[in-house]
């Protein structure tokens, strides 16, 4: 932490005094190597102000065109109308006038609701985690297998965003709502490795689900399928087939990934919150519950303004295939649902959470203007709803370990 008691030492003086003698011509200032003696083998051997006048005949020489030339679409000042979503050519550094306000206010709703996994207090899990009777087998079953599909899908979710989708959304206020929403996901991918510690389980275990445990390893396999081609640093939109491309992998990750693969999970785990079993891991999984639900209304945002500013690409063909993966990542999940529930456990089980899928998959389907394909399904975990619904959630601030200190604050003592 930066205090002002750094500037009262005898270097910094002394820098000062130097800086001061140099400006004024002096070619042996105070404080120089020759008058205090020592020698710094890192200091260039020529003298300073030989240096000096380079760096000032370097920019002398700089060309602001050329500069510019470098950045994406710099022709010019930006209007609204030339925004647009994907393939823009208009200026990318320009943040305003804002085309989708809509993507500036999720920028600033996911900063209201910042959060840090150490403010949640996990004594009282620490204890149950650690007593032989505290949970069952099943229970237990639930903690380790959603710690180790959430600790590795977030950083899947997160380096989605930074290496393939970031460069090829070409507007502004969506790209600094994408940079939240990644530290949000360092964030989340922080909650869970939080977890583990605090509840001193096996790493390697938790970390390596994603590899060794079928109904987890599907799921990140099915993912990534949709993120090895925009990941090429070579790949670009601009055609039919590669802006489809981009496309699959927003409804992936965004209706598939953060929209249905995160809900089996995130019930199991609040609802043993709701049964005061877990709360301080269930308080993380509330305050990512919060984040997840403002990423999926975003990336649906998104694809659904790709679709209205390029109609063409929204053609059966393209519908049928949406529809297909959306149907794909449900019964993935049912399958996941099976795996860590084989009996009933929470006041749940698999087929009640096989309902629960086909109910959010119709959600999803129709949220991206396809038909929905579980007719009648309904919500068998209404205390899901509600726990999503932001105007009922509890105060932040309530639970808030008080003793912890946001990082990064000034000391001025
Ligand atoms: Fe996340
Ligand atoms: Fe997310």
């Amino acid at each position: 932490m930066l205090t002002w008691d750094d500037f009262d030492n005898e270097d910094t003086i002394q820098t000062a005094a130097r800086d001061a003698a140099m400006a004024a011509g002096d070619s042996e200032p105070v404080g120089s190597e020759a008058h205090s003696g020592r020698r710094e083998s890192h200091l260039p051997q020529q003298p300073a102000t030989a240096a000096l006048a380079r760096a000032q005949a370097a920019l002398t020489e700089l060309n602001i065109q050329e500069g510019l030339s470098d950045l994406e679409g710099s022709a010019g000042r930006v209007s609204v109308d030339a925004k647009r979503m994907i393939n823009c050519r208009a200026d990318l550094n320009q943040l305003v006038p804002f085309k989708y306000d809509w993507a500036w206010q999720k920028y600033l709703d996911g900063c209201s609701n910042h959060w840090m996994p150490q403010e949640v207090n996990m004594t009282a899990d620490i204890a149950l985690w650690k007593s032989a009777d505290g949970l069952t087998e099943d229970e237990r079953r639930i903690v380790k297998r959603n710690l180790g599909f959430f600790s590795t899908a977030d950083s899947l979710v997160a380096n989605n965003l930074v290496l393939a989708v970031y460069r090829l959304i070409t507007n502004p206020e969506c790209r600094q709502y994408l940079l939240r929403q990644a530290f949000e996901e360092a964030i989340h991918t922080h909650a869970y490795q939080y977890c583990v510690e605090s509840l001193s389980m096996d790493e390697g275990e938790i970390f390596n689900m994603y590899r060794e445990i079928p109904s987890v390893a599907k799921k990140a396999a099915w993912g990534l399928k949709y993120t090895r081609a925009l990941s090429d640093p070579n790949f670009t939109t601009g055609t039919p087939e590669t802006d489809r491309e981009l496309l699959r992998n927003l409804i992936a990750f965004y209706c598939v990934l953060e929209g249905v693969f995160f809900y089996c999970g995130f019930s199991q785990i609040l609802s043993m919150g709701r049964r005061n079993k877990m709360t301080g891991v269930a308080e993380q999984f509330q305050y990512i519950l919060r984040d997840e639900s403002m990423h999926l209304n975003f990336g649906i945002d998104v694809i659904n303004q790709i679709k209205i500013e390029n109609p063409q690409l929204w053609d059966a063909q393209m519908k049928d295939e949406a529809t297909q993966m959306i149907l794909q990542g449900t019964q993935l999940e049912i399958e996941y649902a099976r795996d860590t529930m084989p009996r009933g456990v929470l006041g749940m089980n698999a087929a009640m959470m096989e309902d629960y899928l086909k109910y959010i998959a119709n959600r999803r389907l129709a949220q991206i203007g396809l038909a929905e394909h579980f007719p009648g399904a309904t919500n068998p975990f209404p205390w899901m709803s509600e726990i999503m619904d932001l105007k009922k959630e509890k105060n932040f601030f309530e639970t808030r370990v008080i003793e912890y200190q946001t990082g990064g604050a000034l000391s001025w003592d």
